[in-house]
This record gives structure tokens, sequence and C-alpha cells, in this order.
């Protein structure tokens, strides 16, 4: 289908020098054209440019977008989005006084999460999942990781991961796939986190490799979860079978899992609620991007990860949501963009560019994503007549999105 936006009141995040991220100072600059139109052709971005410059064109549908501010989708770079049933059981716990580690401890938290999955079937698990993916879909996002780490039996996590691919078939938004078999120690490995982790390493892994269900590793590498020395012996592992570490580290306890995972080049660390100084140095010696979750700060009632500091301090950073029915069960990105904004002190075109071309970034889709670019996939969010951008962290609880395409097609 041959499209043509025309009248845009302002075109967001336009991009031609092949800008990949952002960093610092950088991240402060959002770069638009105000009365602007845009061609979509085969999915893709054909061509853009000022209104008073529209060439002559035939054959194409033309979409009115007058007063609308027109921005590339959210890219979400970190989500549990396929889980089985919920945990408001354990909000509600929290809501009366346990922590989040009382609760797991508890027998509850994520392996309340596996025990629920491993019993759920394949057909079903796709069947929630699709709600939830529809949903953020039309809430403007356009490319989504999702990890498995809800299995935690070989057999478990690979239905996740099929689950993932059936997902990325089923539907137009794009879906980079994460290995999270290290993400709680099972019930049959209690006590003893090294031979679960050596189970990882010699029986999951080859089996998640040699099907190809993913392109990421993912560990939780914290205090009664991974240590960093099993973290650096699953990295290790992983990297033999071509997966790329993006690691869930520094949510509760500062332990050294920012270095193991900047050693072995992780594309990302994410959470970092708590961060030291030193975490800082090493973050901004290497080249690992940090990803910030401000649903699960919200949720959980934690810190919020230092995102001013580590801009400040000349390092990128991403946004997303860590959709998942513990600590995060959300999945709307306009609530993030607002929350690192409003809490995290982020200006609206820090959060913006933290959410779309880092988010890109964060899950290797930078070549198709995250910008307005030429050839880049037709994956735009059409606003409502808003003021100016700013109006939409401003705005936060409102709905202010008026159309979704998802490579051209409305959503
Ligand atoms: O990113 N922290 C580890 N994993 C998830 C929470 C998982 C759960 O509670 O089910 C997170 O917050
Ligand atoms: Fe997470």
């Amino acid at each position: 289908m041959k499209l043509l936006l025309i009248n845009i009141k302002e075109l967001l995040q336009v991009r031609e020098d092949g800008t990949q991220k952002v960093s610092g100072a950088a991240m402060d600059q959002l770069p638009s054209l105000k009365n602007a139109y845009l061609f979509i052709k085969g999915g893709t971005i054909a061509d853009y440019g000022s209104m008073e410059k529209l060439p002559p064109f035939e054959g194409f549908k033309t979409i009115d977008c007058s007063g609308k501010i027109v921005l590339p989708t959210w890219c979400d770079s970190h989500t549990h989005l396929i889980y089985a049933g919920n945990r408001e059981h354990e909000f509600v716990d929290r809501i009366k006084g346990l922590t989040y580690q009382e609760i797991a401890e508890k027998g509850g938290g994520i392996l309340n999460s596996a025990e629920k999955l491993q019993k759920t079937s394949e057909e079903d698990l796709l069947k929630q999942a699709s709600i939830r993916l529809e949903e953020v879909m039309k809430l403007g996002t356009g490319a989504i990781e999702i990890k498995s780490g809800y299995g935690l039996t070989t057999q478990a996590e690979l239905k996740m991961l099929r689950v993932a691919k059936t997902l990325a078939k089923k539907y137009p938004i794009t879906i980079a796939p994460t290995f999270l078999g290290a993400h709680a120690v099972p019930k049959e490995f209690k006590g003893n986190t090294d031979a679960y982790v050596e189970h990882i390493c010699t029986q999951m892994l080859p089996r998640v490799a040699k099907a190809k269900l993913a392109k990421y590793i993912d560990v939780f590498c914290e205090e009664g979860y991974f240590s960093v020395a099993q973290t650096d012996k699953l990295l290790t592992a992983a990297k033999s079978f071509g997966l790329v570490p993006k690691i869930h580290v520094n949510q509760f306890n500062s332990i050294g899992g920012i270095k193991t995972a900047v050693a072995h080049n992780a594309l990302t660390v994410d959470h970092l609620e708590v961060l030291s100084d030193a975490d800082m140095e090493i973050l901004k010696q290497g080249d690992t991007m940090p990803v910030a979750l401000p649903g699960c700060s919200f949720f959980l009632g934690i810190p919020y990860t230092p995102g001013r500091a580590l801009i400040d301090a000349g390092l990128p950073l991403a946004l997303a949501t860590d959709y998942n029915p513990g600590s995060a069960p959300s999945g709307n990105m306009n609530f993030v963009v607002a929350a690192a904004c409003i809490k995290m002190k982020l200006t609206p075109a820090e959060a913006i560019n933290a959410a779309t071309i880092n988010g890109a970034y964060a899950m290797g889709v930078s070549q198709t994503h995250g910008s307005i670019t030429k050839g880049k996939s037709a994956s735009l969010i059409i606003t409502q007549k808003i003021p100016s951008y700013h109006y939409l962290p401003y705005s936060f609880g409102s709905n202010l999105i008026d159309t979704v395409l998802i490579n051209g097609k409305k959503v």
C-alpha cells in the first residue's frame, strides 16, 4: 500500500546521517522537520520533506496530519511479555508490607510464574501473549525484545522462545528474542545454583542455539540469584553459541556485574537502580548501553535509575518497560517516557531519544527502526492534535495516540 502523510505539524527524530545511538549532551537534541510530508511505499519510508516542496504524486492514499506530530514507534528493548497468568496477589502482599525479595523467598516471584508457565500449553501461552502484544502495538510500540526466563526447564524455556517466534510470524511488530534461563534457580536445583548454571551451559544453551530461537543471552545477576562468577561463566558459554549479552544487573545491589558485562562486551546492562561511582566509571570506559526501567521502580517503589547522572556523564541511555507479571505489569512505553521525565529528570527530547533510537540500538534493530530515515520501516506514531512534543510526557495519563502504523499498515 502507498500512503502519504501530509501537513504533519512536526516530524520528529529525522536522521539521515547514519546515527545509531545518541549519548550525553546529544541526547537532548531531537532533529525534526516542521510542516512536513512523508511518503510510505512497500512498508518503508520512501521520502519526506517540507510541505512547500511536496512533489506531485499519484496513487497514494493520503492522511491529513494537521496539528499532529509524527514520530517513530517506540522500541521497547526489555520485556518479559510471554508469561502465564498474573501475580496480583503478590501485589496486594506488597501493599500490606512484604518486599519483592521476601515474596520471592516464600516461593512467590519468578518461581511462582515458572510453575504456572510450565503447566500452560504452548497454545494458551501464545493466546495470553498475543493479547499483551496487540495492546502494546496499539500503545505505539513497533519493535520489542522478549525474554524467556519463566520456563526454567529446557522444555519450558524452548516453549517460551517458540511462542516468541510464532508471535514474530503472526504480527508485523519486530521481535528480538532473548534466552534468560538464568532468571532464577528452579526448585529442583535449590541450594545448588552452580549445578543449574552447568545445566544451562550444557543442556539448555546448545538446544536454544541449535533451534536458532534467541539472539541474546540474559542473566539476573543479583544477590540470591546469580553471582558475578556464575554470570561470567554463562556469558562465556553463550559467546561460543554467538549469543550477545544483555543482562539484568544492579537492581537491588551493586555486586560487580557491570564490570563483567562490560568485559563481555554486553550490548546493554539493564535496571541499574543501584549504581556505584565505580560502576559509573566502568560504563564510561566501555561500549555497553545502560537501560533504565522506570515502570519497575514505580511499581516496586524502589529507587529510579540515575538516568540524569548517566547522561550528564556523557553516556547513552535507553528506556524500556520491563513488562512482566512481578515487577512491572505494564507494557506502556508512553508511561515509561513520562516517568523518565518526571522521576528521572530527563527532558522530553532525551526521553524520546532513549525510547526510539537508543531503544533500537539496545535490541539490535537500528538498521530498520528508531528514527525517521529513508529506507527504514514505516513504523510510526501519529499523535492526536497536541501543542508540542513536550505535551506527550506532560499529559502523562492521557492516550495521545491517534494512529499507529507498523510497516506502513494501521494497527
Ligand atoms: O526485570 N529482576 C528480574 N526479572 C524481572 C522481574 C521478574 C518477576 O518478578 O517475575 C525484572 O524486574
Ligand atoms: Fe526484566
